[in-house]
């Protein structure tokens, strides 16, 4: 059996749980939002096309920010071609997934989705192929109540009203080579630094996030951060991390350690941000946003998935790019992911899980027919729904192993929140282990804890194997009520199954 023990202490917090660690992402790429969100003519879709299904599944997960359109597509995207009469939109070739973009759905049927999920718009410019211009243009297109000639042209298109987006991402991955438009990291920060002055002549309340680099590994990881920063560091509010984790090459114990190097991702660019902040002399803070992460599938022989370079799309509009079924051990892997998230809750600001549907999605649907809760959906919408009030910085002392790709690693993993409101802990657990059980002993300093209020865990169901996953016939893979959560002489214990993600709620008194 697996030990560990997780000290909660009420004197130790690191501030409020940011809703913006609670995002998503919707790209114009694969069928996320083609037949994904969107889908005229869907026996679930209203008159404006939009998926029914799909928006009580978003507002199931407690979504709280989306970032819009893109993703690589955003850096050969024109704006103008997605608003206006439909049947007077452009078809386009989109260069970034050898796609046919119609344009049928564009910034305002955004909103509207977005209004009606009831989550925060956070939208991408174009600093790919166009720049400072077309950025400001959008700018005033959004968000001026009118009286010029692009915000009346959003009021001629149905919008009176301004959108009031306020937070924007100054492109996508800018540091790649396969970003149509990238740049060196001088080039980028000049650009950056330039939209975001004249977008802060708009509206100087705008929050800004620069583009850092697009994964860890990238070869200018931590010098592109230095250089984007300086050019930036005065005029933008946070610099963005992407990550996609996979069990690629049957290692899934380094896999199951996926967020110790999350962890050490967010803390390098961390000390990057705050290196340029003492060594420029700057007074303000620059915080994360996480505008990317998520894990992709399992690499399975039996079963290949088309690698995105031998997939050939032949400018089909909306092919249904990276999709897969999640499985258990990648749901318990995003769990790991949330808590790492959570702890670094006082710098990571925002968070956007990539991407909302089908794509690397929480939500999967057929054209046609049923959308559904993959796997990985049940932590994201447990931690989304639970995590309230303060972030609690746990001591954690675990049984550990040895991984291939990140070292030491312990076997359980946490996270925690303290909500005085509520009075309630909630508590984010993982157990890494393959085949033992682990009992994990929780003293609750500086509380007196009343009782369990709830105890659900995710693992392998009955009958299954960590390979199961959800289909549109059959969902076998869930959170579920379970009893391995007692109070025993003030202490919280907890038996975790092996391979589990738990989330538990006690009540609590301070004392
Ligand atoms: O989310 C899929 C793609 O992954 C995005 O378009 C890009 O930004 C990243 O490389």
């Amino acid at each position: 059996m697996v030990q560990a023990r997780v000290t909660v202490d009420r004197d130790f917090t690191l501030g409020p749980v940011p809703r913006r660690l609670f995002g998503s992402f919707v790209e114009h790429m694969g069928r996320c939002v083609y037949t994904g969100i969107y889908e005229p003519g869907h026996p679930e879709a209203g008159a404006d096309g939009l998926r029914r299904d799909v928006l009580e599944l978003t507002r199931e997960l407690g979504v709280s920010v989306v970032r819009y359109p893109g993703g690589n597509f955003v850096s050969g995207y024109d704006w103008e071609d997605g608003v206006g009469p439909v049947e007077q939109r452009p078809r386009r070739l989109d260069g970034a997934w050898h796609t046919l973009e119609t344009n049928a759905f564009g910034l305002h049927e955004f909103v509207d989705w977005a209004r009606q999920a009831d989550v925060e718009i956070m939208e991408a410019v174009n600093l790919g192929t166009r720049g400072v211009a077309a950025a400001r243009a959008l700018l005033e297109y959004a968000n001026h109540p009118g009286g010029t000639e692009l915000s009346d042209l959003r009021r001629r298109n149905g919008a009176e009203e301004p959108f009031g987006i306020k937070l924007w991402c100054l492109g996508n991955e800018m540091d790649g080579p396969w970003q149509i438009g990238f740049k060196t990291a001088d080039e980028y920060g000049r650009l950056a630094a330039e939209a975001a002055r004249a977008m802060r002549m708009i509206d100087d309340s705008l929050e800004l996030v620069a583009c850092g680099s697009s994964n860890l590994s990238m070869p200018t990881f931590g010098a592109w951060e230095q250089t984007v920063l300086t050019h930036t560091y005065a005029l933008v509010d946070y610099i963005s991390l992407h990550v996609y984790y996979a069990d690629s090459d049957g290692d899934v114990g380094s896999f199951l350690a996926s967020g110790v190097d999350m962890d050490r991702f967010i803390e390098a660019v961390v000390a990057t941000a705050d290196f340029v902040r003492a060594r420029d002399r700057h007074t303000k803070t620059i915080n994360l946003s996480f505008d990317e992460w998520n894990v992709s599938y399992r690499h399975d022989p039996e079963h290949p998935v088309a690698t995105e370079a031998e997939i050939t799309r032949n400018w089909a509009e909306h092919p249904p790019i990276g999709e897969g079924d999640y499985d258990v051990t990648e749901a318990v892997v995003v769990g790991t992911l949330l808590n790492s998230l959570l702890r670094h809750g006082d710098r990571v600001k925002i968070a956007n899980q990539a991407q909302l549907v089908n794509l690397l999605g929480l939500v999967r649907t057929q054209e046609g027919g049923p959308a559904w809760r993959q796997t990985i959906f049940y932590p994201f919408a447990a931690m989304a729904q639970t995590a309230s009030g303060e972030i609690l910085r746990l001591s954690v002392t675990s049984d550990h192993y040895t991984t291939a790709r990140y070292g030491e690693a312990d076997l359980v993993d946490a996270s925690a929140t303290w909500d005085a409101a509520t009075g309630r802990i909630a508590l984010f657990l993982a157990n890494r282990s393959l085949d033992e059980a682990a009992e994990v002993t929780v003293p609750l300093h500086g509380f007196t804890a009343d009782q369990v209020v709830s105890a659900r865990v995710l693992a392998t169901p009955e009958g299954g194997d960590r390979f199961s996953a959800n289909t549109a016939d059959a969902s076998p893979v869930g959170l579920v009520d379970w009893d391995g959560a007692v109070l025993e002489d003030g202490a919280l214990a907890v038996t975790l199954p092996a391979l589990s993600w738990a989330v538990v709620e006690v009540a609590v008194t301070p004392s």
